[in-house]
C-alpha cells in the first residue's frame, strides 16, 4: 500500500509547538488536566504537553462505539458513521470536578464520538472544558462541535500516522500520510 505524506512531522511539530503557547496563555497561572483519547490521541498529548508551559498532569479515557465497524477496507472507502451510542472502555483515574480540562483527540471526523464525551465529562462539572484535535474532517460532520484548539484542517480523505491508525497499524509513523483509496 502506497502511502502519501499529508502532513510532515515538521509542519506537525511547528503547529503542536503554536497550540502549547495558545494554551499556555489561556491557562497562564493556572493548572490543567489533559484527557487523552484512547489510543489515537497518546502521541499527540505526549508532544503536545511538552509545549504547555503551566502545571499539568495526564488522564486517558477509552471508547468504543456500538455497532458493528465495517472491515478496515470498507471503512477506508466510504468511512464509518457511528451511531453515536459511545461505550466508555476505560474511565478517568481522577475526579475532575473544579479541574481545567482539555480533551486531547487525534481527529475530528462526524463528531460522534467528542459529543458523547463532552457530555459526560461536563456531567462531572469541571471548571472549564475546551477540546483540543489535531485534525479536523469538517466536511464529514454530523453534529455541531468545534474544536477550541485545532491542529489542521484536512479533507476527507483516510490519514494514518502520528497516533493514527488503519487496522490498528501505522500509529507509530512520524508524519501523516492518507492511504489511497484507489
Ligand atoms: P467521530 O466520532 O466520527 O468524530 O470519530 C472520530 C474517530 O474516528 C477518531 O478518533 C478516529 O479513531 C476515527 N477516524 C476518523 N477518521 C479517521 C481517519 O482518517 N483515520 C483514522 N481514524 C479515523
Amino acid at each position: 500500500m502506497e502511502l502519501k505524506i499529508l502532513i510532515s512531522r515538521q509542519e506537525i511539530a511547528e503547529r503542536v509547538a503554536a497550540l502549547g503557547t495558545e494554551i499556555t496563555r489561556d491557562f497562564a497561572q493556572e493548572s490543567v488536566v489533559l484527557v487523552g483519547v484512547l489510543k489515537g490521541a497518546a502521541i499527540f498529548l505526549s508532544d503536545l504537553a511538552r509545549q504547555v508551559q503551566v502545571n499539568a498532569t495526564f488522564d486517558f479515557i477509552g471508547v468504543s462505539s456500538y455497532g458493528a465497524r465495517p472491515n478496515p477496507a470498507e471503512e477506508l472507502q466510504h468511512g464509518w458513521d457511528s451511531t453515536g451510542e459511545v461505550r466508555l472502555t476505560k474511565d478517568l483515574d481522577q475526579p475532575i470536578a473544579d479541574k481545567n480540562v482539555i480533551l486531547v483527540e487525534d481527529i475530528l471526523d462526524t463528531g460522534l464520538t467528542l459529543t458523547y464525551l463532552k457530555n459526560n465529562l461536563l456531567a462531572r462539572k469541571p471548571r472549564t472544558l475546551r477540546l483540543a484535535a489535531l485534525l479536523d474532517k469538517p466536511s464529514r460532520r454530523k453534529m455541531p462541535i468545534r474544536a477550541d484548539y485545532t491542529g489542521f484542517t484536512i479533507p476527507d480523505e483516510f490519514v494514518v500516522g502520528y497516533g493514527l491508525d488503519y487496522a490498528e497499524l501505522y500509529r507509530n509513523l512520524p508524519d501523516i500520510c492518507i492511504i489511497p483509496r484507489e
